[in-house]
């Protein structure tokens, strides 16, 4: 889907992103090396540009560190530095103290700080210029997230004959709760600078449509809005914004031919022996962060536990948890939590030599993680609130077997395509619960049944063709939308 124009006058495709898809790690004697980044959207992304020349723009992951542009598998990375103190401000401030609690339904209360706010302004237009730097005539530009909302109006400014995405990989909140932000109509404003937006799912969508109108003072359509299908239209004078649902993926086939492989399975059955070999294995795998309801998971397996209905001889959970945005106060408080409910659970109810919960804090690599999602009866996915979870979908593709059984939350934007996964109220313990009951002890032939129908879904619904589907709709003809606008 990517292109370069190979002029050597920049570049004809270029991915904004705060993050770049390797961090910089420093290593203890002074040198450093390059590390993958964490989190959903760098999966993502990275498989689409793999084979693709194209540039992104994005931080390091280190303060104060000012590094060349390097290429790396043809893709050219081109750092955006970031002080310690907009670190603090702009991205474990305003980014993930205000704008990430208010996209996640206000989980943890957001705060708003006007230092943190013209932090966020600085960096971004800091992005918009690197990237107006980095671009070729009439290029096109993919600014990604929560991170970067005034990015497409601010590189509009700079750079009018680009053509310009977006796409947020979070949920768009409900109306109601974006109208928290003090500083609302800026956000608008500055996404409204794109040609076409795209939110994961049609709710969050028509939501922004309906902020246009109100905060922006925009005429658009009224129809509803479809998925990869029947776009939105903003009119910002004589420009037409587009708006539509994208429900990015993974790269299933990839994950499927992987799993197959022997080593990986000689390795999930040595995992399961090194366990003990009992009869059911639960895996939990996520970034360490309170939207993912790690603690509602343990609760659910507590009670589980007490009441009998799951027998500690024979259930083993696995929590593989990646460490997360460290220095952010609601962080540390969630990780000393859970890591407190680890303990009493295996206080309770482990023998010397057999825990029952196996708690890894940690990034895992990839060929063992696969190995660990062959190795699960259960896969435990029990979000408050996430714009998809990418990894309910790794797990769905690593069970060419038909074995397997998914447990997921019905506030994820996954479990709008996998309809067929044991859905379950993260806010109703008891749902929980029944949901993790059924999905240990139903007959093989109803999972198997469910495990094929959800298959199907992934793998026709692959990450290339979430990113085609949208760069086709960013690259088709502008007048296509204003007709829409007339209906
Ligand atoms: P988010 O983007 O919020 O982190 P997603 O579920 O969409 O959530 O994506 C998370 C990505 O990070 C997935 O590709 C998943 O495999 C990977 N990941 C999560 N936890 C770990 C871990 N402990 N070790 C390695 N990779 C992980
Ligand atoms: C989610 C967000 C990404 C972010 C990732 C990891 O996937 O949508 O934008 O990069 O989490 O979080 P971090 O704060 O470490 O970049």
């Amino acid at each position: 889907a990517a292109e370069n124009t190979g002029s050597g006058a920049g570049s004809g495709f270029v991915v904004v992103a705060n993050r770049l898809p390797v961090d910089l790690e420093r290593l203890p004697d002074g040198s450093t090396r390059w590390k993958r980044s964490p989190g959903g959207l760098v999966t993502a992304l990275e498989s689409v540009l793999r084979n693709n020349k194209g540039a992104w723009v994005g931080w390091a992951g280190v303060p104060n560190v000012d590094v060349d542009p390097i290429i790396e598998d043809g893709l050219e990375l081109h750092p955006v530095p970031l002080s310690a103190d907009e670190v603090a401000d702009y991205y474990e401030g305003f980014s993930n103290g205000t704008l990430w609690p208010l996209y996640h339904d206000v989980i943890v209360r957001p705060v708003y700080d006007r230092k943190w706010w013209s932090a966020y302004v600085t960096v971004n237009r800091r992005f918009a210029e690197a990237t107006a730097k980095v671009a070729a005539e009439g290029a096109t530009v993919w600014v990604q997230d929560y991170q970067l909302q005034l990015v497409p109006k601010m590189l509009r400014m700079l750079r009018p004959d680009l053509t310009i995405g977006f796409f947020l990989h979070i949920p768009f909140p409900p109306v109601e709760l974006f109208m928290q932000m003090p500083w609302r109509t800026e956000i608008v404003e500055g996404l409204l600078g794109a040609d076409l937006i795209g939110f994961h799912l049609p709710g969050g969508a028509q939501n922004f449509l309906y902020l246009a109108r109100r905060l922006a003072g925009q005429p658009t359509s009224r129809g509803s809005i479809g998925v990869r299908s029947k776009l939105g239209v903003v009119q910002v004078g004589f420009r037409t914004v587009r708006v539509g649902a994208f429900p990015i993926s993974i790269a299933s086939a990839e994950l499927d031919e992987h799993s197959r492989r022997r080593s990986v399975r000689e390795r999930a059955a040595k995992i399961r022996a090194e366990l003990g070999n009992p009869k059911t294995i639960l895996l939990g795998v996520d970034r360490l962060d309170y939207t993912k309801g790690i603690d509602i998971r343990l609760n659910a397996l507590e009670e589980l536990l007490i009441e009998g209905r799951i027998d500690p001889a024979d259930t083993v959970m696995i929590q593989l948890a990646t460490p997360s945005r460290e220095r952010v106060e609601s962080y540390i408080q969630m990780r000393g939590d859970i890591e407190r409910q680890v303990g009493r659970i295996n206080g309770e109810f482990a023998r010397v030599g057999y825990p029952v919960v196996h708690y890894l804090h940690r990034p895992i690599p990839r060929d063992e993680l696969v190995a660990f999602f062959v190795a699960a009866d259960v896969m435990l996915v029990t979000p408050l609130r996430d714009g998809m979870n990418l990894v309910a979908k790794e797990y769905v593709a690593c069970h060419s077997g038909l074995n397997g059984a998914l447990v997921l939350s019905e506030f994820t934007g996954a479990a709008a395509e996998l309809r067929q996964a044991y859905l379950c109220n993260p806010h109703d313990l008891d749902d929980v619960k029944d949901a993790i009951v059924a999905a240990v002890e139903d007959e093989r032939d109803v999972k198997r049944r469910r495990m094929r129908s959800m298959r199907r879904q992934v793998l026709a619904h692959d990450v290339d063709r979430w990113a085609r589907a949208f760069l086709d709709a960013l690259a088709q003809d502008q007048v296509a939308g204003s007709a829409l606008l007339t209906d």
